[in-house]
C-alpha cells in the first residue's frame, strides 16, 4: 500500500444505540501506521432503551438527531481542531447553501436546527476526510449520521468516506486509545475474524487488507441478540450481555439442566442461537417461579453454551484455513469469560495463531474503529481521496 500524508479524520457512528464521534490523526501505511486518537466520544442511549427492553429504532433516530451535533462540537473542541472561543469567523451560509443543507437534513429537523445554529458560527476545521458508518445497522439511525456527514461535507468541502460497521469491528482490535504502538503494524495474513455483536455473528476470512470472505454466519439470532433475549426471559434489563456476564460470575456451575450447544457438529461454519434461547424459555417456565439460584446458574450455563459453540466452530475454521491471526470483534467480545476461554484455547491448541481482541473501550460501538476503516480505504485508493459522491461507494461483501 502507498504511504499517504498525515491525515486528520473525523468519524461518525450512529448504527445502533450509541452516538459516537472521533477525531483521529493517522499517517503511514499498514506496516508503519501512526494513529493518534485526538477525541473519542460516545453518548449511549442504553438508559432510554432499557425502559422498552430493547432498542426502539424511532427513539434511536430521535436521540442521534439530538445528540450528534453537540457531540461533534465537543469532539472538535477536545481535539483542538476548533477553538470554542473563536466564533463567527466565517460568514453565514448563502441562501443557496442553506437551502441545500435544508434539503440534506429535511428528515432530521432537530439536527437541521442545531446545524444551522452552530456550524456556520465555527471556523471550518482542518479535517481531510469525514468517515461515516454506512451500514449494516438500524436504517433510521444510520441516516442521521450519514446525512450529517453529507451536510458537513457540503459546507466544509471535505470528502465523505462511507465504511462498513463490521469492518470497523474487525479493525477495532488494531487501534489503541493511548499512544502505544498500534497492533496493526505486524498483522500476518490470513486473518480469521469472529464477529459477535447485537446484529451479527460471522466468521470472516481475510487474505489481505480490506479483503473479506464470509465463511459462516448465524441462521437466526445473533449472539448479542441471544444474550439480550435470554436476559429478558430471566427478568434482567437490556442490554443483556453485561447482566448475564455479571450473574454468571456468581454461579457454581451446577445448572438445573444442561442446555443444548446448537449446530456444534454441523459440517459448516454456520451458527444458530434461537433454539438455545427457546430451551432457556422452556426451562424457566418449568422452574417457575424462578429462584435466584436457578437464575444465576442458567445465566452461566447459557453463557457457557454460547462460548462452547463459538470456540468449537472457530477452532474448526482455524484447522481448515490455517490463519496466522484470529480477531474477535463486536460488542459481545466485552464478555470476560469469553475472552479468557478463547485465550486459553488458542494458547493450548493453536499456539502459532496470534489472538487479537479489542481494548474494552473499543469493543462496543465507537467511531475510532470507523476512522481507522476509512483511513485504510483511502490508503487502498492509493492515496487518492475518493470523491464525495456518496452513492458511488459500494458496500463491502459483509452482510
Ligand atoms: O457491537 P455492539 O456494541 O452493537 C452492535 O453492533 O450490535 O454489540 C452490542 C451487543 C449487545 O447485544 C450486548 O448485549 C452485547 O453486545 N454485549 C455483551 C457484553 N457487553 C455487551 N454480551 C456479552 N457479554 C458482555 N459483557
Ligand atoms: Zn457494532
Amino acid at each position: 500500500m502507498l504511504d499517504s500524508e498525515d491525515m486528520k479524520i473525523l468519524a461518525i457512528e450512529t448504527s445502533c444505540d450509541e452516538t459516537a464521534v472521533s477525531v483521529v490523526e493517522a499517517k503511514g501505511d499498514t506496516e508503519h501506521l501512526q494513529f493518534e486518537v485526538l477525541s473519542h466520544l460516545i453518548s449511549s442511549q442504553i438508559a432510554l432503551h432499557t425502559k422498552w427492553g430493547g432498542v426502539v429504532p424511532s427513539l434511536a433516530k430521535r436521540e442521534h438527531a439530538r445528540n450528534l451535533l453537540p457531540l461533534l462540537l465537543e469532539s472538535l473542541y477536545e481535539s483542538g481542531l476548533v477553538n470554542p472561543k473563536q466564533k463567527k469567523i466565517r460568514d453565514n451560509l448563502t441562501i443557496q447553501e442553506a437551502a441545500e443543507v435544508r434539503r440534506i437534513l429535511e428528515r432530521e429537523p432537530e439536527l437541521l436546527d442545531l446545524f444551522l445554529q452552530h456550524i456556520p458560527a465555527i471556523k471550518p476545521p482542518e479535517v481531510d476526510i469525514i468517515v461515516v458508518t454506512q451500514g449494516p445497522g438500524l436504517e433510521p439511525a444510520l441516516w442521521v449520521g450519514i446525512n450529517l456527514a453529507k451536510a458537513l461535507s457540503f459546507v466544509w468541502k471535505i470528502p465523505v468516506i462511507p465504511v462498513n460497521h463490521m469492518e470497523g469491528h474487525i479493525l477495532s482490535v488494531m487501534a489503541t486509545l493511548d499512544k502505544k504502538q498500534p497492533k496493526i503494524n505486524n498483522i500476518k495474513f490470513p486473518v480469521l475474524s469472529l464477529l459477535i455483536s447485537g446484529g451479527h455473528t460471522e466468521l470472516v476470512l481475510s487474505k489481505d487488507w480490506l479483503n473479506y470472505q464470509v465463511i459462516g454466519q448465524t441462521r437466526d439470532d445473533a449472539v448479542g441478540e441471544a444474550f439480550d433475549k435470554v436476559a429478558r426471559i430471566l427478568g434482567l434489563p437490556y442490554p443483556g450481555g453485561p447482566e448475564i456476564s455479571r450473574l454468571a460470575d456468581l454461579a457454581s456451575g451446577h445448572p438445573p439442566e444442561k442446555l443444548p450447544r446448537p449446530m456444534l457438529n454441523s459440517n459448516d461454519f454456520d451458527f444458530s442461537f434461537s433454539g438455545l434461547k427457546t430451551a432457556v424459555l422452556y426451562l424457566v417456565k418449568k422452574l417457575s417461579p424462578l429462584s435466584q439460584i436457578n437464575r444465576v446458574e442458567i445465566a452461566r450455563e447459557f453463557q457457557q453454551a454460547v462460548i462452547d459453540v463459538l470456540i468449537t466452530k472457530t477452532g474448526r475454521a482455524i484447522q481448515k484455513y490455517h490463519p496466522h491471526t484470529l480477531v474477535i470483534g463486536g460488542g459481545v467480545v466485552a464478555n470476560k469469560d469469553l475472552r479468557e476461554k478463547f485465550g486459553e484455547v488458542i494458547k493450548e491448541h493453536f499456539p502459532t495463531v496470534r489472538l487479537l481482541v479489542p481494548d474494552l473501550s473499543l469493543s462496543t460501538d465507537n467511531a475510532t474503529m470507523i476512522a481507522l476503516a476509512g483511513y485504510l480505504r483511502v490508503q487502498a485508493a492509493e492515496g487518492q481521496v475518493p470523491t464525495n459522491d456518496f452513492a458511488a461507494h459500494g458496500t463491502l461483501p459483509l452482510s
